[in-house]
């Protein structure tokens, strides 16, 4: 059987990494980059190194800061309108996911004129790979700087589009942990539960190969033993530096192996409910462990190990129990909340998620498939 790992060209990680991708972009003939990003981090100052350096190097960058969290087809189309106006010629996403993402949008647009966002919308869809785009990250979660995903909200159906194309990979993945140090306890908690599904997802897929098993296990543990300390002491640059490897390792893993259930079930209340990514799930990751358990019990295992348990006196079935339970505990460590109740969402959302969950493209690598009564369980579960 042929396994597929998708990367992308070059990945640039520690401190020193900004300059490195000025000094590489500096190699390629575009002059005027689209740089797509929020404005909250335009506020704190934290594009000034880049612009700065890319200014010193010739370069005419243009800015778009209208990135929310969970993108939308109208963010995407405004960050696109962006790029017309501003004659762009590359492309640089600053920011969390939802920055990155919308950079990603604007690359497949570009590349396909005839199409709209809509047409992107499921796996493999992209068709053209666009102009140069690079990546910096400046959370640790979701590894959107690695990735083949997009993640888009369609506002008219209320549903988070999935996008997922080797088109979308960029050129050049940035991870500068000095960018890392002022994010806020709960964005670091929330990114980075969303990092450790990333790995655990990818461990149990059914896509999951020799190439990824070695990652997504590294990620577990450096996520495991280095969260809470971002969280607590999120100048640490040790600990930023770490959490972003390990959640650079998660996409590694999961860009090639898949996700499942829980990025599944998580997108929906995203979507209708705007609540963050790696909260919902966060919440959701134990309740669809649970469910995975009787066909994952050797990996389940495997992951209390790399999270840090002593399985040594346990039974095979013990450890991967142990397993939820460590997940459960870290969760509960750094503030996430037991439940989406907790975020507001109230008992009559959970049917009308069901059928976008199932559709969703992640249920396609789940490890063990779910009716939608099974579905709507599960978010009672995680309720
Ligand atoms: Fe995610």
């Amino acid at each position: 059987m042929a396994f597929a790992l998708c990367l992308p060209q070059i990945s640039l990680s520690g401190e020193g990494a900004i300059e490195e991708l000025v000094r590489q972009m500096a190699n390629k003939p575009a002059r005027r980059p689209l740089i797509v990003t929020e404005q909250a981090l335009m506020g704190l100052g934290l594009l000034d190194g880049l612009i700065g350096q890319l200014r010193d190097q010739g370069f005419s960058p243009v800015v778009f800061d209208g990135v929310l969290a969970n993108p939308t087809d109208k963010v995407a189309n405004a960050a696109m309108a962006a790029w017309q106006a501003g004659d762009c010629d590359a492309l640089v996403g600053f920011g969390g996911g939802s920055a990155m993402d919308t950079a990603k949008a604007v690359r497949a647009l570009v590349a396909n004129p005839d199409k709209t966002i809509y047409d992107f919308e499921g796996i493999g869809k992209v068709a053209k790979v666009g102009p140069f785009m690079a990546c910096i990250s400046t959370t640790s979660g979701t590894a959107a700087e690695v990735t083949s995903n997009a993640v888009i909200t369609d506002t008219r159906r209320k549903v988070k589009m999935v996008i997922i194309d080797p088109a979308l990979i960029p050129d050049i993945a940035v991870n500068d942990p000095s960018l890392m140090t002022g994010l806020p306890a709960s964005v670091t908690a929330a990114t980075g539960m969303d990092a450790l599904t990333h790995a655990i997802e990818a461990y149990v897929s059914i896509g999951a190969h020799p190439l990824t098993d070695h990652s997504a296990l590294a990620a577990i543990k450096v996520i495991a033993q280095y969260l809470p300390q971002a969280v607590d002491q999120g100048k640490d640059l040790v600990a930023r530096e770490m959490m972003a490897h390990g959640q650079f390792l998660a996409g590694m893993a999961f860009n090639s192996a898949g996700l499942g259930y829980v990025h599944s079930l998580a997108h929906q209340p995203g979507a209708t409910h705007n609540l963050p990514h790696g909260v919902c799930n966060a919440i959701l990751l134990p309740v669809v462990c649970e469910f995975n358990l009787p066909v994952k019990e050797a990996r389940f295992a495997d992951i209390a190990v790399a999270m840090g348990v002593d399985t040594q006196s346990m039974s095979q079935a013990a450890a991967a129990k142990a397993a939820i339970q460590a997940i459960r505990d870290l969760s509960a460590r750094v503030g996430i909340p037991a439940g989406l109740s907790a975020l507001g969402v109230v008992q009559e959302d959970l049917p009308g998620w069901v059928p976008a969950a199932e559709a969703d493209p992640c249920s396609g690598c789940a490890p063990r498939v779910a009716s939608q009564a099974e579905l709507l369980a599960l978010y009672q579960a995680a309720f």
